[in-house]
């Protein structure tokens, strides 16, 4: 089913408002956060809210799809997460699965890349099948880039990049002056994905639970009370609006960013007015 033949009038016009000011992330990354008190709120099991939870990644998977976002990063599970008890563990675990399996085809036809971020070695033999079979079969779709993180940490990461170079190093493939920021980030789970411009946490905490440490130097953070499983495409749309508010400055002064955006018009009218 094409997402776009789904799509409502209401929602295709606060979609177009949101592109016109031309400041759509082209990475978002978010932190899932709040579904164990969402489902304690209803006075039900915590799975209760993950499976609500993923109601939502679907709502927000289609919404960033349809609005042109090219990377959507999800923290679908951390590796702090295997401390959880075994049951909600399986239970997620299960979840993900199921997920996977009822999505795949409408994700693909709606040309979804489907990659993993994660120590997936960790995960059950069945859930890495899903997960590079996935990836394989969607590989060379055009649309969006979903990268679920999942069995994910940070540190974890830079430390194995950091095995990795070392070993090169040793082996003579490296020398020291050799590694550099993209070298680097070339080493990361995240090689190939642009650093993120967008971090959304819901549930109403203020901190980054060893998520993308090395990519998120530049990013925006959006923190939002709104537990998991109530965020939907509208919330993301408020997250948009106030990111498109924002000046990136990346630690140069407001003018100079200022003065850069309008030399970069004034040169685009010159071109027009050159090609006339
Ligand atoms: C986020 O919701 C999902 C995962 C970490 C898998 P939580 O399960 O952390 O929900 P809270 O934070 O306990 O409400
Ligand atoms: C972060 O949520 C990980 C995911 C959303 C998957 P947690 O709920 O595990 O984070 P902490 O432990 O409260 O920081
Ligand atoms: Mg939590």
């Amino acid at each position: 089913m094409s997402w776009i033949k789904e799509q409502s009038p209401e929602d295709k016009d606060k979609q177009e408002l949101i592109k016109s000011t031309g400041k759509i992330p082209q990475h978002i990354a978010i932190i899932m956060d709040g579904n164990g008190r969402w489902a304690n709120q209803q006075g039900k099991q915590r799975l209760f809210g993950h499976r609500e939870g993923i109601e939502s990644v679907r709502d927000i998977v289609n919404a960033a799809s349809l609005i042109g976002v090219k990377h959507l990063t999800l923290y679908a599970f951390s590796i702090e997460n295997w401390k959880r008890p075994p049951m909600e563990v399986n239970g997620l675990m299960k979840l993900l699965e199921i997920f996977l399996q009822k999505e795949f085809k409408e994700l693909n036809e709606n040309q979804v890349v489907i990659n993993t971020i994660g120590k997936t070695n960790s995960l059950p033999k069945s859930v890495q099948k899903i997960l590079r079979d996935s990836y394989e079969k969607t590989k060379d779709n055009s649309g969006l880039h979903l990268n679920l993180a999942i069995s994910y940490g940070s540190r974890w990461d830079i430390m194995r990049a950091i095995q990795m170079i070392a070993l090169d190093v040793r082996g003579g493939k490296l020398s020291p002056e050799d590694i550099t920021d993209e070298l680097f980030s070339s080493y990361l789970q995240t090689a190939n994905i642009p650093d993120p411009d967008l971090l959304i946490r819901t549930s109403g905490e203020y901190r980054i639970s060893n998520f993308l440490l090395w990519e998120l130097a530049y990013s925006e953070i959006y923190f939002t009370e709104k537990l998991w499983p109530e965020f939907r495409r509208d919330e993301l749309y408020s997250a948009l609006m106030d990111y498109a508010r924002r000046e990136r400055r990346f630690g140069k002064t407001s003018s100079q960013i200022n003065e850069s955006t309008e030399q970069s018009y004034l040169k685009k009218v010159i071109d027009v007015i050159k090609r006339k």
